[in-house]
Order: C-alpha cells, then structure tokens, then sequence
C-alpha cells in the first residue's frame, strides 16, 4: 500500500515533470492575494519601482525585481500579467512599443507595432460608395492587425532580460489558470462590451457571463493560461506557429478575418532608433515613427521653449492657450506627413528642424485662437472608446523601461481567439481608411497613412523617458488614442515647469486639443474662470471623460516615487 502510494506519487511527478517540463505554474515566492487585493497610489522606494494600470501586474513586476530581475525582465512579466488581469488593454494579441534607457547609459526602442495583413488593400474599409465604414474597421475579424506584443517581449528578453523568459510568464499563468478577484472598474467594462463579446466572437469565451459581471467576481481563463503555457514552453513560437497559430487562424476562417500561417511567422519586431532632444537642462528620449508620439512631443517642446511657460502658471489663460495652440500645429503635421516608415518617406530632417519648428509658432498671437483652418481642413467627432495602457519600471542597477501597448479601442476588436481565450486588436483602424475619414480618436490622415499589405499604422503612443544629468528622472506614459500627446506634454510641464507634485501632475484636470475638430476638450474639474476668458476670445470648449491613465516613476535626491493614476486601478509596487 505504501509502496502503491510511493508509485503513484512519483508517477505524478513525472506526469508533471513532463508537463511542465521547462515551466510551472507554482509561483514560489510570497505573492499578494489575488483575490483579495487593494490599489496603492503612491509608492515611495529606495531601489526599485513599478506602476501599471492593475496592482496584481505591478505585483509581478516588484516580485521579479526582488528576485533579482532587471527592469526589462520586470516589464516584460508585467506585460504578460496585464494580458489576464487586465483584459480590456493589457494583451498578447495586440501591440506596443518599449523605451529603455540603460545603466550604462544608452537608450533603445523596441517596435512590436502590429502590422497589416498580407491580403489587406487601401480600399478595405470602404463601401461601394467609397465612403469609410469604421464598423469594420472598428469592431470584429477584418480590424484586426498582425499582433506584435509576444515578438517584442521576446526581442527585448534576447537583447536585454536577465531571469529565464520562463519566470516571468509563470506568474501570468498561474493568474489566468487559479483566475483573480475583478474590480469594479473591469466588471463595468466587462457588462459594457458582453454584447459585441457575443457578436463578434466565434466561439464563447470566459469574458461571456450569464448574469452580470461585479466586483470581486473570479474570473478564470483556462484557455489563456494554456495559451501563455505554449509560450512559456516554445518561446515565440508557442505564439506564431504550431496551435496558437491554428486557432487564430480558425478564428479568423470562422469570423471572416484575413490573417494567415504566413503573416503570423513572418511577424517581425524592430528595434529602432529613439527620437531623443532636449528640452533646457532635461534630455527627453522617446518612440520614433511608426509613433508619431517621439516627433510631436519634440516639434512641442521645441515650440515651447522659446515661451515663458514658468511664469505663465500651471494652468493660466496664457499657458493654456499656448499649449492648445502648440498642438494644434504638431498634430496637423501629424496628418500631413507620418506613417510608417519602413514603406512612406517622412520628411523627419524638416519636421524636426529648429527653424522649421519655430516657423511653426511663428503666427501665434496671444489672445487669439488660430482657426485650425488656417493651418489645415477637415472636421471630424471625437468618439471615446479607447484603450492602452502602460508601464514604467526602474530597477536597482539603473535600468529604466517605459512601455505602451494597446489593442486600441477598448477590448480591441472584441474578436477573443476561440480556444486560446486572448483578445484580438482593432489596430487597423489606426490607419488612414481614406484621407479625410477620421478614426476612432477622430484623427485623420492621408496617403502616407494609407494601408498597405505588411506595413505598420501610425500610432500616438509615447512612453517617455526625461533624463536629468543624463540619467533618468521621469519615467512616464499613458493610454488615450490622440490624447497620449497632450498626457504626457502636460504631465512634463507640469513638473519640471510647474513644480506641481507627480500626483497633481497626473490627476490635475486635463485639456487636450488636436488640430481637428477645432475644440478644446476638458475633463471634468478644469477651472471655469480659464474656460471663460478662452471663451472670449473665441475658443470652443466640449467636455469629456478622462483624459488617459498616465503613470509615472520620478527618481530625484529623495528617492523613487512611482505613482498611478486616480482615474484607474493603476497601482504602484516597489522597496
Ligand atoms: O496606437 C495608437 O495611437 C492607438 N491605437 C492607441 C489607442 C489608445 O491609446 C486607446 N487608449 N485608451
């Protein structure tokens, strides 16, 4: 009987040796309880830091720091975190871009943008008419673009991890596989799309409920955990080839989509060079095209600089409409001339030089809106169905990783692979459908934007880091679709100009104007008194929701304080 009991217990530790030969999904170390878990604002640390849009990710990345991981490592273990924790932006099935600034003091960029299809064509989104059909290129199979996230975690591992790839998708296993509480935040968004989960997936997924998604209620996904096993098994392969592949690929059979075997192995990320300038005593290193977000923020600080914004104040008449003003003409550049540029030739050498730049601002006169017809056309309504998110790490050695990723609208395409339980992109809709058609974020674009067959589409994304001395100082990102820009100007200003605290700079009432439509959006809270006096001079005003879920990690003399945003379950983690 003994002996029988012995037999058994070692048959089914070679059972599970077989399994999980290369991983397991025994998280080892002290773990916070995922069913039982509270946001943390504010962290202050002496050595490490994290901040993401879910405390259970942040978890993961402090854990892997503690056990020696650098912040590479950290990130990476985050990103595949937030793909379960936080389904509506956090994602395998997506794409993103990582800005890293080194200990030995060198910064690089990781594209793992999602790429066009090989069948996809510039007239795809249009209907018999030629008019632009942003249902199709918003919601369901067609919308979706070649996912990058699994290339570009794997390629910063090679370049730049330290722990095995293993360890820092076990934890992310063992969440999907063993399921966390949800907050209300995502019960909401869960009950908000069950509908078009319904409509648009093939095949029923965890995210589909019978009755209403709360707070606090389980959610287990089995086929995701299976899925993030295959990869932590077969490296990118467990992702591009073999099953995964097969279900995406069924998925997209079943639901009319276009992506194949080939476009999944062909996947490619790129390392790319950063857009880096300075901005008075700080370096700003940021993402380069197929981002438009590193070229804006500079041709935006290089019209800054040559203002007083200090003596402005944090949010006076004159600093605001400086600043409206300021990205008024960044983004009618934006619309002009950017796209991804491995297949359009952007005239980078112009748009960022410092004549060109101040040029820019030349016919800017104070108490006075320049219509944005003057400067471009076109009109356009800004929808609000968006979702990105981002993370910043800093580690003990002096790594610091800033990284955004996104399926753009909010649970992307809707479209969750049948069997490997991952939610898949709308990403094309960042294309340009037709010049003058606006996209979800009411952006426009033109040729340069136009889809081709392999090419990536324009994104906003900016994940920044602000250096000071040549080391990091700010370590800052957000989602937001257009709005990215405008976060992530506002929140820089608003500490190395403004002296307001990490927490006021990322919570203080934003407004954000993007060259068209020729408004200024206000969240709720900005000062009536500073709406008023731009009222008269001629400015429109239309109120929105929250504008972004910026997070930011600042290092000063004091120490590190990581710090999420209040409109979010962003939660910071660090020692
Ligand atoms: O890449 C882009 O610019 C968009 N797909 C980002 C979408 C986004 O930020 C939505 N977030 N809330």
């Amino acid at each position: 009987m003994k002996m029988q009991k012995h037999l058994y217990l070692l048959s089914s530790l070679f059972v599970s040796l077989i399994v999980f030969s290369s991983c397991s999904q025994k998280a080892k170390e002290p773990f916070i309880d995922p069913f039982n878990y509270s946001i943390v604002k504010k962290v202050e640390a002496e050595n490490a830091a994290v901040v993401s849009a879910h405390p259970l990710a942040s978890e993961v990345g402090k854990q892997i720091l503690i056990k020696g991981g650098n912040a590479i490592d950290a990130s990476i273990a985050m990103q595949y975190a937030l793909a379960v924790v936080f389904p509506n932006a956090g994602n395998i099935g997506g794409g993103g871009f990582m800005v890293l600034h080194d200990k030995y003091g060198n910064s690089h960029t990781i594209d793992f943008r999602e790429k066009a299809p090989l069948a996809a064509h510039k007239d795809m989104f249009l209907d018999e008419d030629g008019n632009a059909v942003a249902t199709i290129s918003q919601d369901g199979h067609l919308s979706v673009g070649v996912p990058g996230t699994v290339g570009g975690l794997f390629l910063a591992h090679r370049k730049f991890g330290k722990l095995p790839m293993k360890e820092l998708i076990e934890p992310s296993i063992k969440l999907a596989r063993e399921g966390f509480a949800i907050t209300e935040m995502e019960a909401k968004g869960l009950e908000r799309v069950a509908n078009d989960f319904r409509k648009y997936s093939t095949i029923p997924s965890a995210f589909i409920k019978e009755e209403k998604w709360q707070a606090g209620d389980i959610l287990v996904q089995e086929d995701l955990a299976n899925t993030l096993q295959r990869i932590c098994d077969e490296g990118e392969a467990g992702f591009y080839e073999g099953e995964t592949a097969d279900l995406i690929v069924a998925e997209m059979a079943r639901g009319g989509g276009i992506i194949t075997l080939d476009d999944l192995k062909n996947y490619k990320p790129v390392e790319r060079e950063p857009v880096q300038f300075s901005y008075k005593e700080y370096d700003i290193v940021s993402m380069g095209l197929p981002s438009s977000g590193g070229v804006l923020l500079q041709q935006m600080f290089g019209m800054l600089e040559v203002y007083p914004i200090k003596e402005f104040g944090f949010q006076s008449v004159e600093a605001v409409q400086l600043m409206v003003e300021i990205s008024r003409r960044a983004f009618a550049d934006r619309t002009e001339h950017m796209g991804d540029p491995d297949f359009v030739s952007v005239p980078l050498d112009k748009l960022l030089d410092r004549e060109y730049i101040l040029q820019r601002i030349i016919d800017f006169t104070p108490g006075k809106p320049t219509p944005s017809s003057a400067v471009k056309g076109g009109l356009m309504q800004l929808q609000e169905k968006e979702e990105t998110t981002h993370l910043s790490v800093v580690d003990e050695e002096g790594n610091a990783v800033s990284v955004t990723t996104t399926i753009n609208g909010l649970y992307g395409s809707r479209v969750v692979v049948g069997g490997a339980g991952f939610i898949l992109n709308n990403e094309m809709d960042d294309f340009s459908a037709k010049p003058g058609a606006p996209n979800l974020f009411g952006l426009l674009g033109t040729e340069s934007n136009a889809i081709e067959p392999e090419k990536r589409m324009l994104s906003t994304m900016t994940p920044t880091i602000v250096l000071k001395d040549k080391k990091p100082f700010l370590v800052l990102g957000t989602p937001g679709g257009s709005t990215i820009l405008t976060s992530v100007f506002q929140a820089i200003i608003n500490i190395i100009e403004f002296d307001l605290s990490v927490e006021d700079a990322i919570n203080k009432p934003k407004f954000h104007h993007q060259w068209q439509p020729d408004l200024i959006y206000i969240e709720e809270g900005f000062s009536e008194t500073v709406k008023n006096s731009l009222e008269e001079m001629g400015y429109e005003f239309k109120r929105r929701s929250p504008i972004g879920q910026t997070e930011i990690i600042m290092i000063s003399d004091k120490g590190i304080e990581a710090v999420g945003d209040k409109r979010g379950d962003d939660s910071a983690a660090g020692y």
